[in-house]
């Protein structure tokens, strides 16, 4: 695991974008797994302006998104698929037919888990992951005490949860308290990893995540095991780590992050 810390929130979200134009510029036809939630929206709008103005093509990239609601239909506001299409696949060159979300509202829900995992394995595995860390610890909706070999499947929505993301539907009461989230034996099957964590709500349970103990009370200590994940965090969210000055000398003398350091960010978009 390697830890890059930004001064702010932009500059974080810039490098992810980055770094995820890269993957997509290096293999056009990536399969990406994707993430939602309130710190990917800059992400999506970012990388929508690579897409607009720079050129970066997406039309071969496959996507598979981390997690759907249980029980509202796709069209539904507060549905993942709406938040995709509404943040990122409307606004880029993606075919459409390419971008998974479990169906959450499938009659046989365990058919539809086991359906998602054959479709991940059938495009050769996910290439890149993108995830954030919710504030009780988890990734995708691996909330806590989830299996950390768990499979996709449907889970139980903690109250912290629902706390987090209600405010995101118009009718707070409407959030499912049910989703179907791939595993995390499923999230750390991806070759590589980019987890974006912003903001001072996150310092308590970023600094637990990567400098703690790998446990299932906090699902994202499980990306310590994983041989390729950067973390990629703001100020603010980096608050409580005890070795910042250690993180930030690797991504300041490592050849690898060279291109990525200082102002090289936006020369890094177009490669
Ligand atoms: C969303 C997801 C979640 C979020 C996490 C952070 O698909 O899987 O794990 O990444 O809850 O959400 P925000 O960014 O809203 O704090």
């Amino acid at each position: 695991m390697e830890i890059i810390i930004r001064a702010d929130t932009e500059s974080a979200t810039k490098l992810a974008a980055v770094l995820i134009v890269h993957a997509l510029l290096a293999k056009p036809h990536t399969v990406l797994g994707l993430a939602t939630g309130r710190t990917m929206e800059r992400l999506y709008a970012f990388l929508s302006e690579t897409n607009r103005e720079n050129g970066v093509d997406f039309s071969l990239a496959k996507t598979f998104n981390l997690d759907e609601y249980v029980g509202i239909q796709a069209t539904h506001k507060g549905s993942y698929r709406h938040y995709m299409n509404h943040h990122f696949f409307d606004k880029i060159n993606i075919d459409k037919r390419n971008t998974f979300l479990p169906n959450g509202t499938a009659e046989d829900l365990s058919a539809e888990c086991a359906e998602y995992e054959k479709k991940i394995r059938e495009f050769g595995g996910i290439d890149l992951q993108l995830l954030g860390i919710g504030r009780d610890g988890h990734i995708g909706f691996n909330e806590p005490l989830s299996s950390l070999q768990s499979r996709t499947r449907v889970k139980a929505l903690t109250p912290s949860t629902i706390e987090q993301n209600s405010p995101l539907f118009e009718n707070p009461s409407e959030m499912p308290r049910r989703a179907i989230t791939m595993g995390v034996g499923t999230i750390l099957e991806a070759k590589k990893i980019i987890c974006l964590v912003t903001g001072s709500s996150k310092a308590e349970v970023l600094a637990k995540a990567v400098e703690g103990p790998i446990t299932s009370m906090v699902t994202a200590s499980a990306l310590q095991l994983h041989p390729k994940c950067v973390v990629i965090v703001d100020g603010k969210s980096a608050s409580l780590l005890k070795e910042k000055k250690y993180y930030d000398w690797i991504f300041n003398n490592e050849p690898e992050w060279e291109p990525y350091r200082a102002n090289k960010q936006q020369d890094g978009i177009t490669g």
